[in-house]
């Protein structure tokens, strides 16, 4: 099977009104911890819509010690880095502008695909990721890793180059591997859109029988021992089933 341990995510539906502060508040909770415990926090931005308030928010908090972080990505369009799409830009603006990280390790965007696979691969390191903050497309896709994707089954690589279905096409992308050694993964999800697929990739948690193929890259994503946590707001968990008192 795909997953020899299985710790089931911890699933938070954020109050009305709150997603971005509330989400932004345990994010920079468990980076403390990380640099409390560890004495670092390696973290990796995803891109998208959803996370650039909570971005906004994090930036704002200036109890962080961010000069023990170090900023990775989980995955890139390959695009200028001024381009409107690019994950680093979104990243810039709402948040590294904002703070002065240790480190800011951005994704290649100038090597042929497969070369900024190897060089971003090298940049990582074998250390795990302690924090890593993705989201999901309404396709269950989550960083770069879309359904039926050949980057799914990739077991040795960190960092793949891959295609999506949606422009911009080329991208990197963590591998499954790489997510799944991660100290902790956030998924943000948020809007009405979402719910459906959501309560797909989380039926398992609620009691469903645990189907889980590369038609739900979200679904693979259960780090094996570390922690794993959905961060919903009241739309995106709407279609949740209550769960059943134990
Ligand atoms: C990317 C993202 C991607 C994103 C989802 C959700 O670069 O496209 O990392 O995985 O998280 O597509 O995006 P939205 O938040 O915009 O719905």
């Amino acid at each position: 099977g795909l997953a020899m341990t299985r710790v089931e995510p911890d699933v938070h539906v954020l109050g009305p009104d709150r997603f971005a502060a509330s989400a932004a508040t345990r994010i920079a909770q468990m980076m403390a911890e990380s640099i409390q415990t560890r004495g670092s926090c390696r973290l990796a931005l995803s891109g998208g819509n959803t996370p650039a308030p909570v971005y906004r928010a994090l930036g704002g908090r200036d109890e962080l010690d961010w000069s023990a972080v170090d900023v990775f990505w989980s995955d890139e369009r390959l695009v200028p880095r001024d381009d409107p799409a690019s994950n680093f830009r979104l990243a810039t603006e709402s948040l590294l502008q904002l703070v002065q990280p240790r480190q800011v390790v951005p994704m290649p965007v100038d090597l042929e695909p497969g070369e900024a696979a190897s060089d971003y691969e090298r940049a990582l390191g074998a250390e795990p990721l302690d924090i890593v903050l993705l989201g999901m497309g309404t396709d269950g896709h989550t960083a770069s890793l879309f359904p039926g994707s050949e980057a799914l089954d990739d077991r040795d690589a960190r960092v793949a180059a891959t295609r999506a279905p949606v422009p911009p096409h080329a991208r990197l992308t963590l591998t499954l591997r790489t997510l799944n050694e991660a100290r902790t993964v956030v998924f943000l999800v948020a809007g009405a859109a979402k719910a459906a697929r959501v309560a797909d990739v989380l039926a398992p948690t609620f009691g469903a029988p645990d189907v889980r193929d590369a038609r739900l890259p979200a679904a693979l994503v259960r780090p094996a021992s570390g922690r794993c946590l959905w961060l919903l707001d009241a739309a995106a968990g709407s279609r949740l089933p209550r769960k059943e008192p134990a």
